[in-house]
């Protein structure tokens, strides 16, 4: 056994699951007991008295018991330790790392000997609100997007950070996983979805309780006001998903609800205030506003979300698909779109036994009837100008210059410009700029969608179906 290996192994396992490293005593217990040292020779060695060694090593075999889900003692460590397959205990338990952060506490008793200065890293545990935070078994690649993440986070410290993308592109899977890998720069971790579009006052209520549910004041500035304190007393990582559900239906991108807008005054604050945390923002779409604070120089950044790489083909690997080789085509057929995968893949699984190489027999883009319901959705919310143009871009055999596609469409100049950019903010379009002009196109995916939904022989399926 490769003790040194091993050790660091455990460390990582730990981290992914609590954020928090060994110690120095722990380690020293660790190494010792697997050179079979008594609890004596450890003190000797590390500086330390025995009986806290003793006492390091009973919490630490009762930690162990719980990272590797057997109970584990002074006499049973390294026959456990040998057989443990490290990679896969830290994949398969990703999505249970925050519940074991809130059961252990690896520093309880630990005093330190003159010579051995404390561990560097925040020992406290983050509490966590994560009521209404969905679970997601599996969470591959965005190795780049999340070191951007943390960069913001932790050496830039960016206040407002607004992470958007089409539905289900994997903006909720990466906001939750990131807590995981980040959770001891935080006293506070709180996740909080709008998809019900509450009112400012409400979530601003619902916040405030979390760090004093006594003092909660009724008008929106004073509960601004007293938000920024808390978040500058403590360190807190919030995140409020589906911003986009604050903004009408069958309007253009980004057009408040009415008695919405508030949200503004707050994100405003967040942004220009001083203080110690980080809000993360989820949105299936941009709005003006926060464009407009982009371009200051207020600590804000954004992150567009784009499809996982082909790298990325594992995550077809629990659908029990055939053909591996062939799985990085499907993953840039359906744009490395994590859902559509998923829809896809069940699809393969039922109707061809799993196999990926009869599916990819046809010659034509194939959209699985998850996929179908999903865009459906998306379809409902937009403005009948923006539908308009998509139906004229699903015809369209080759990208089409904005001036071209003016001629093309009954509508006045100003709505099919302002239609196009409202669009952009969605994500639903791509653009290329050459030295001919700008083009816009469809994703495949979307053309063919749009095709055999509304344009191909279906006259029972109107625009808004
Ligand atoms: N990196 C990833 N690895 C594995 N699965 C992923 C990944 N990202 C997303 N998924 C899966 O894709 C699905 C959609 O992800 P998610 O809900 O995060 O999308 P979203 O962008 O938040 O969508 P919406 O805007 O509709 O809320 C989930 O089932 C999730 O498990
Ligand atoms: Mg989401």
């Amino acid at each position: 056994m490769d003790i040194a290996q091993v050790v660091d192994l455990l460390d990582d396992l730990l981290f992914d699951k609590t954020g928090l490293h060994l110690d120095f005593i722990q380690k020293s217990v660790l190494e010792g007991t697997l050179q079979d040292q008594t609890y004596a020779e450890i003190a000797l060695k590390s500086g330390y008295s025995e009986s806290h060694v003793g006492d390091t090593a009973s919490d630490l075999w009762k930690l162990l018991s719980q990272l590797l889900g057997e109970k584990v003692r002074k006499a049973n460590v390294k026959a456990i330790l040998e057989k443990t397959n490290f990679s896969s205990a830290i994949i398969s338990n990703t999505s249970s790392n925050i519940t074991v952060t809130n059961n252990i506490n690896l520093c309880s008793n630990n005093t330190y000997p003159n010579n051995n200065s404390p561990p560097t890293q925040k020992k406290s545990i983050p509490k966590l609100h994560l009521n209404n935070a969905p679970k997601f078994p599996y969470f591959y690649g965005r190795n780049n997007e999340l070191s951007t993440l943390k960069d913001w986070i932790i050496n830039q410290q960016i206040h407002l950070i607004t992470i958007f993308g089409i539905s289900g592109i994997g903006k909720t899977a990466i906001a939750l996983h990131l807590i995981n890998e980040i959770p001891q720069h935080f006293d506070y971790i709180i996740y909080r979805s709008l998809y019900f579009s509450p009112s400012l006052t409400t979530t601003l209520t619902n916040l405030l309780q979390i760090f004093s549910p006594l003092e909660i004041p009724n008008d929106i500035e004073s509960q601004i006001n007293l938000f920024i304190d808390y978040l500058t007393q403590y360190q807190c990582l919030i995140i409020l998903d589906d911003i986009q559900n604050l903004f009408t239906n069958q309007k253009l991108a980004g057009t408040w609800q009415t008695d919405r807008t508030s949200y503004n005054l707050l994100f405003q604050a967040i942004a220009q205030s001083s203080h110690n945390s980080n809000i993360i923002l989820l949105s299936q779409e941009k709005w003006q506003e926060i464009q407009q604070l982009e371009k200051s120089n207020y600590p804000i950044k954004s992150l567009i979300l784009s499809g996982l790489d082909s790298d990325t083909a594992e995550i077809l690997h629990h659908q029990n698909l055939e053909n591996e080789e062939l799985w990085s085509q499907l993953i840039t057929i359906y744009q490395g779109h994590p859902l559509w995968l998923d829809f896809t893949a069940t699809l393969i699984l039922h109707l061809y036994a799993g196999n990926v190489s009869q599916f990819l027999e046809y010659n034509q883009l194939i959209v699985p009837e998850g996929v179908r319901s999903h865009l459906d959705r998306q379809w409902q919310k937009l403005a009948p100008t923006e539908q308009t143009i998509m139906l004229q871009l699903a015809q369209e055999t080759a990208p089409i210059g904005i001036s071209k596609i003016t001629h093309k469409i009954d509508l006045v100049a100003t709505e099919i410009v302002n239609s196009i950019l409202s669009l952009k903010m969605r994500f639903l379009l791509e653009t290329e700029t050459t030295e001919n002009g700008n083009f816009i196109s469809l994703i495949p995916i979307l053309k063919e969608y749009i095709k055999s939904r509304y344009l191909l022989n279906l006259p029972d399926k109107g625009y808004n179906n």
